[in-house]
């Protein structure tokens, strides 16, 4: 496991990649401040440089469209394609990128995943059931190149109270964001490890929960050239 020590956001980056959801309404900006400016995640994958510069970038799951209104933000010449399932998150992560990110409203269970460098899944793949799981990362695996790179966060069900915690909160926020409840597919950290490298990644995990009360965890997969 490797050390995580990833700084917050710069504020000044944080309010440029947060000022372009004003016109999204209130709801999108508010959030994109809360979430840009708290989780980890976001600091680390640019502090880290995980996502090479002009990389073709596929965000599963990508909400409003955090994360390439942040790689723009930071002057990145990443192509960002977000899917989307909830019309409302797609509509606003559109109404904020406009022609700066690909948005695509469909199921990553069922979407074209194209020809992505990198795949980006931030807190996603527990909503969908674990052969749903394995198929997607298969997937992945497939669409992606030599040298490319998947970014996995997931919960460790290993982790005792924050990851109950982190499953007590997933629903509140699930509800508040007016999406549908169901249930929840997580695995032990070893069990997303070992998914990773049985398909042939090499896997480095960081742990990404610093500053939180959550049991979050990064996985980099990487392939070899
Ligand atoms: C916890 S949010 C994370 C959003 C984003 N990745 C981020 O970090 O800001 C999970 C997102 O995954 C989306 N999602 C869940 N199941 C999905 C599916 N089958 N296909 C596409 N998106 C899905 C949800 O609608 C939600 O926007």
């Amino acid at each position: 496991m490797t050390d995580n020590n990833a700084s917050p956001l710069d504020p000044r980056l944080l309010d440029a990649a947060t000022a372009r959801y004003r016109s999204a309404g209130r709801f999108a900006y508010h959030f994109a401040r809360g979430k840009l400016g708290r989780d980890p995640a976001f600091a680390a994958i640019l502090a880290r440089s995980w996502i090479r510069p002009d990389s073709r970038v596929l965000d599963l799951g990508c909400g409003q469209g955090l994360l390439a209104s942040l790689l723009l933000a930071a002057g990145s010449r990443c192509r960002v394609r977000g899917i989307e399932l909830m019309p409302a998150d797609a509509q606003r992560a559109r109404d904020a990128l406009g022609e700066a990110a690909d948005i695509v409203c469909g199921d990553i269970r069922h979407e074209d995943f194209g020809k992505p460098d990198a795949v980006v899944i931030l807190d996603v793949l527990h909503y969908i059931d674990y052969a749903e799981q394995d198929q997607v990362l298969q997937r992945i695996r497939a669409a992606l190149p030599p040298e490319g790179v998947l970014l996995l966060r997931v919960g460790d069900a290993d982790a005792g109270l924050p990851f109950r915690f982190s499953n007590w909160v997933d629903p509140v926020v699930t509800f508040v964001r007016g999406q549908r409840l169901g249930r929840l597919y997580c695995r032990p950290l070893r069990q997303w490890r070992g998914a990773l490298q049985s398909l042939g990644f090499q896997v480095e995990v960081v742990p990404l929960s610093q500053g939180t009360p959550f049991a979050n965890v990064m996985l980099k997969g990487s392939l070899l050239p």
